[in-house]
């Protein structure tokens, strides 16, 4: 027999539509406390709808069952799940910019339904208390927006923990996460999990899944695959199940020796960040760049795009000299630059997709997209949306109502648009799921094969390994070695990077 308190939480027969679209169709997750459990499913496949249920943002159709820690719940509001010591780390993590470390910790204290334990002096105490748990220490005065994305992440969930949450969820914490940060974060997550905290984890890293849950609930198109013990699992398995089929990795590298250079970078170097950095990248090749953060090579993309200049050195591109002093000249002569953080990237949430693809940043950069007649436009993002598989109602839809796997689509097609001579991604599929990376690499060879030289930079060694022709192993602002994926594995390379 349950007792009434074994599960942290029960959710059956959840059904959510957005108009035409069946964002959830029937769908149960069980989550037991001091559970660590997985969503996992493709870009737009429900699960941040789920969440958004569970926490009073969107009622459910009729007909859902919901109870948390063992009490059924009629209306759903999110004062009325924070009561019940639940507790959301949004995919943005909604936390604000301009405010201290402490201030947003204390949020939900400072405007939630106990304002009389406003008090600041409280809140430092209390979060001090709650870093303390975390084993983390942070500047409780810093503002926000100076902390790196792992840091900001940290405080987000120590928001959710002064408030006494016993159930978080966790919508893709990891994926602006460098590897040492996600580790981090993984051994946060075991410590709440000890602790009795119940924790529901979004991610599209299955390794990562399959380490960190015990149990996985798989989504697919809004449907229920099922749920699965993960010690059993393997991950063509899980993305078997997430995809409804199989899918399989292999070496694409080509040999490329002899493409002509479109890319021919030497010497070059800004201080603190790389040195004496050199090497091309040829007519339809694509070239790998592995490395840990702070390994110089994030830094080494904004000097190409033209965000940074080098001190010494020099790039050519398809034979001419270029020293780009902003993204606009870097645009201009050919590169287009994919980088992992698309909040940044100036997707305008509010406005709809095909004005987003075709971009009307990009075009007031370019001129000459501006120049293109408004049915050729529709044309261009129309052809990248099928493309890149980008799952929406109609391209008028605004960003907003994307799932966020598919808003990095988006990111892409407004990039690809602009025709570049070379493409830089700078990890391209944080945030999507297995399926769709299949489907941008295969873009990506494509692309190569249309004579367009591609500089990956990845933060996974498998991502590199099955899609470039060369890898470049960076590790303290130098390309330390060059390798051939033919005649390396996988688990040599990662050696290489975390010796
Ligand atoms: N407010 C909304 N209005 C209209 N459609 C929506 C809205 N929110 C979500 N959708 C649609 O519902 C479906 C599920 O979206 P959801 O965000 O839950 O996906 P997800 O599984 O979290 O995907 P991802 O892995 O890409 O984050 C998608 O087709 C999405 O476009
Ligand atoms: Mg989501």
């Amino acid at each position: 027999m349950n007792t009434p308190n074994e599960f942290a939480l029960q959710m059956r027969h959840v059904s959510k539509r957005f108009g035409g679209v069946q964002a959830l169709d029937d769908v149960s997750l069980e989550v037991k406390v001091g559970e660590v459990h997985c969503l996992a499913g493709e870009n737009g496949c429900g699960k941040s709808t789920l969440i958004k249920i569970v926490t009073g943002v969107h009622p459910p159709e009729h007909g859902a069952e919901i109870s948390v820690f063992g009490h059924p719940v009629a209306a759903y509001s999110p004062t009325l799940a924070r009561a019940s010591g639940i507790a959301v780390i949004w995919q943005d993590l909604a936390l604000f910019p301009h405010m201290s470390v402490a201030e947003n910790i204390g949020f939900d204290e400072m405007v939630g339904a106990k304002p009389h334990l406003a008090n600041l002096k409280s809140i430092r105490k209390r979060a001090q208390a709650v870093m303390t748990r975390l084993g983390v220490s942070l500047d409780l005065d810093a503002r926000l927006n100076t902390l790196p994305i792992a840091e900001r992440q940290v405080v987000a969930i120590a928001r959710a923990l002064i408030s006494d949450a016993r159930l978080i969820f966790m919508d893709e914490p990891t994926a602006s996460l460098t590897q040492s940060e996600t580790d981090a974060l993984l051994d946060i997550v075991r410590t709440l999990s000890a602790n009795g905290v119940a924790i529901v984890f979004v991610s599209h890293r299955l390794a990562e899944v399959l380490d960190i849950a015990e149990r996985v609930t798989v989504v697919r198109d809004g449907r229920m695959v099922g749920v699965y013990p993960t010690k059993d699992m393997t991950q063509s398995r899980l993305g078997e199940l997430m995809t409804g089929s199989s899918l399989e990795s292999k070496v694409s590298a080509r040999d490329m020796s002899s493409a002509e250079a479109v890319l021919d970078v030497v010497g070059l170097t800004r201080r603190d960040e790389f040195e004496d950095i050199s090497f091309t990248v040829g007519r339809g090749e694509v070239v790998g760049v592995i490395g840990l953060i702070g390994s110089g090579r994030t830094e080494l993309a904004h000097a190409l795009i033209g965000m940074s200049q080098p001190e010494a050195g020099t790039i050519r591109l398809n034979n001419a000299s270029i020293s780009p002093r902003s993204i606009r000249d870097a645009i201009k002569v050919g590169i287009a630059y994919v980088s992992e953080d698309r909040l940044s990237l100036g997707l305008v949430q509010q406005q709809s997709i095909a004005d987003n693809a075709v971009v009307s940043v990009l075009s007031r950069l370019l001129g000459y997209l501006g120049l293109i007649s408004a049915s050729k436009k529709s044309n261009l993002v129309d052809d990248w949306i099928e493309r890149l598989a980008v799952k929406i109602g109609t391209s008028k839809d605004a960003v907003s109502t994307l799932s966020g796997g598919n808003q990095q689509r988006v990111v892409l097609a407004k990039w690809l648009a602009t025709e570049p001579k070379l493409l830089i991604l700078d990890s391209p599929t944080v945030g999507v799921d297995v399926g769709a990376r299949a489907g941008i690499f295969k873009i990506v060879r494509q692309l190569a094969e249309q004579g367009i030289a591609i500089l990956l930079i990845s933060d996974e060694v498998t991502e590199a390994y099955f899609n470039s022709d060369r890898i470049l192993h960076m590790a303290d602002g130098r390309i330390q070695s060059e390798y051939n994926p033919i005649q390396t594995t996988v688990a040599a390379l990662e050696e290489q990077i975390y010796a």
